[in-house]
């Protein structure tokens, strides 16, 4: 399947290219404005969720609130994967510089991908994330990076999801960072400024 998608190249040499995927209901603008307060030199590949939900784009199909379509969910990491290396060909990034970074629906199709790949991105920022697959992880995380934003009162995403979700993170071998909000499931504006000073840290 195919993505429609905003691409806004960096005119730094060697840049990051910073992998935007928008929450449930968002599209491909959503999250430009924090990829850039993120890495201002990235190039930024926002994609819109392909699976639509009564209108709603999204990344992948649930079967309801919070309960996946795990066979769907598969398809969409492999899906994914194939789409941004072939785009990475086309328009000359390096796909071992793409850092992604999801909200919410976009941010549970990045922690599947951590799941079923071994190391496919050596950083990842998740905001607001939950447990892709029921039968925990497989693969392996040699060091990834890993920055999770949660909410102590978040509805969606009850704070042992995130726990149990950095639990899994770790076993795989990836090292989190798991900050936590009390503003439910909104992104916000320390939880930003956290995952900034995170990513700066990175090598
Ligand atoms: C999902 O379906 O990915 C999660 O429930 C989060 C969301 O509402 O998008």
């Amino acid at each position: 399947m195919s993505y429609t998608y905003r691409y806004i190249p960096s005119d730094k040499e060697n840049a990051n290219t910073l992998l935007l995927l928008h929450g449930t209901g968002g599209n491909e603008n959503d999250l430009l404005d924090i990829g850039r307060f993120i890495d201002p030199n990235a190039n930024l590949l926002s994609l819109r969720g392909n699976e639509p939900e009564n209108g709603m784009n999204r990344f992948f199909k649930r079967l309801a609130p919070g309960q996946f379509d795990e066979e769907n969910l598969k398809y969409h990491v492999q899906d994914l994967y194939t789409f941004i290396a072939d785009l990475a060909q086309e328009k000359k990034f390096d796909v071992n510089r793409i850092i992604p970074l999801g909200y919410s629906n976009g941010a549970n199709l990045i922690a599947a991908s951590l799941y079923s790949y071994a190391n496919p991105y050596s950083a990842a920022l998740l905001l607001h994330p939950m447990v892709p697959f029921a039968d925990g992880p497989k693969e392996k995380l040699d060091k990834s990076q890993i920055f999770i934003a949660a909410g102590n009162n978040d509805p969606i995403c009850a704070p042992e999801e995130s726990q149990q979700l950095t639990k899994e993170i770790e076993e795989m071998g990836g090292e989190v960072n798991l900050h936590w909000e009390t503003a439910g499931h909104s992104i916000t504006s320390d939880e930003l400024r956290a995952a900034k000073e995170w990513y700066e840290r990175l090598k």
